[in-house]
């Protein structure tokens, strides 16, 4: 008899469903396909004669240690790396003020175990990150969108809302949000709305959940203080990951809260995955201590640069005048708004099969059927040459195919 796996799966699992875009995603692995899809790192932005290097001094010098399991938190020498680190950023922490984590998507998990249940109200901002969508998802919570514009998330909307939510008793429990070079949109939330988003969540008495995983790729204009170093209560919750700046294979991200958060964090994660990669640690830690990890976002956020203007000045070019997109002072990303008669996720398949280019249709990044005529593209991974190539066809393919 063959197992009816359906049945035997419990409701998280059986409301997990794949997408058609994970299909169209494998087509973007062909060498051939100029893809604008994946958030990754360029093969040329790391440094690797370095970290050859590194990884030669981890495993003569500290070879058990790496082959080993370490503790929960993760080892005091990183989390006192990453302490220091962050108060060079003007966000002061000690040792127990981090949670190194698997990937900066674990922390998030590890929060939403923490502070939501059932029902419970969380804000994200429209559009946001994929991964936090599905994370948030799994708890069973009501998921509300905080609009944005082009100084990021509209706080005068959310006050409205906080002050109808608070009369029914239905306040949020967490908003999560990424205030610096968004994911998608590659936009930075101004200085005033931070000041202001705060005051809201000290009012209201919800946590922010501050996702920065861009914030230190910088490449033009001044830089605005994190919504962490403007904290005064401890309510913003900091996360911080090194894929974008060293390398997203070492599955490193940290937590940077209260200890009794960070407390809390340990115990929750002894039931997951009880550590994070110790050879990783290790590696990212020694890389640190040479000061290698400044030599790295440096180096990206140069290719940042030029890849960035690269892929606006072909926009200019070839995209229909009644076309807008964001430009970014940093990051990863730039966020496409096309006339609205095209839908970006009907037009996909055409794109990658006929054009051989590829993006992520603008839906994936909203909870509920929103942003049909957008898409982002990444620039971080493609060459220059093939940004030079890529948008052109682009925008062919996307007049051929996109019609709604
Ligand atoms: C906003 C944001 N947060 C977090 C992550 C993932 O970080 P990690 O690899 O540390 O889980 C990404 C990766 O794309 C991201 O865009």
């Amino acid at each position: 008899m063959t197992v009816n796996w359906a049945e035997h799966f419990s409701s998280l699992a059986s409301k997990t469903e794949g997408s058609a875009l994970a299909d169209i995603f494998k087509l973007t692995e062909r060498p051939d396909v100029i893809s604008f899809a994946g958030g990754f790192p360029a093969p040329d932005m790391y440094l690797i004669p370095e970290v050859q290097d590194v990884a030669k001094e981890v495993f003569s010098r500290h070879a058990t240690k790496a082959l080993g399991y370490g503790p929960t938190p993760g080892f005091s020498e990183f989390r006192d790396f990453i302490a220091a680190r962050q108060t060079r950023l003007d966000m002061p922490a000690a040792r127990q003020n981090i949670l190194i984590t698997s990937g900066s998507l674990q922390a998030l998990d590890l929060l939403g175990r923490m502070f939501l249940d059932k029902g419970d109200r969380v804000l994200v901002e429209g559009p946001t990150y994929l991964g936090a969508i599905t994370t948030l998802s799994t708890f069973d919570v009501q998921i509300e969108t905080v609009p944005t514009d082009e100084k990021g998330l509209q706080v005068e909307w959310l006050e409205e809302h906080l002050r109808a939510w608070s009369r029914q008793d239905r306040l949020p429990r967490i908003l999560y949000t990424i205030p610096t070079f968004q994911n998608p949109s590659g936009r930075v939330l101004d200085l005033d709305r931070r000041y202001y988003l705060l005051e809201l969540a000290c009012h209201y008495d919800f946590m922010i959940i501050e996702d920065n995983a861009y914030g230190e790729l910088r490449f033009r204009g001044e830089p605005v203080p994190t919504l962490k170093s403007l904290d005064e209560e401890g309510r913003v919750i900091y996360l911080g990951t090194l894929s974008k700046v060293f390398s997203p294979g070492v599955r490193l991200g940290w937590l940077h809260a209260e200890p009794e958060v960070v407390r809390k964090g340990i115990l929750l994660r002894q039931g997951v995955d009880q550590c994070s990669n110790s050879i990783g640690q290790l590696l990212a830690l020694e890389f640190g201590k040479r000061g290698l990890l400044e030599k790295q976002i440096q180096h990206t956020s140069q290719m940042l640069k030029q890849k960035a203007e690269m892929t606006l000045s072909q926009l200019e070019k070839e995209f229909p005048p009644d076309s807008q997109w964001t430009r970014p002072e940093g990051g990863f990303y730039t966020w496409v708004t096309l006339p609205e008669y095209i839908d970006t996720q009907k037009a996909l398949l055409h794109c990658v099969e006929k054009a051989r280019v590829a993006y992520v249709p603008g839906p994936a990044f909203y909870c509920r059927n929103q942003g049909q005529n957008q898409l982002r593209l990444c620039y971080s991974e493609p060459s220059l040459d093939k940004i030079k190539e890529g948008i052109p066809r682009l925008a062919q393919a996307l007049a051929e195919g996109g019609r709604g």
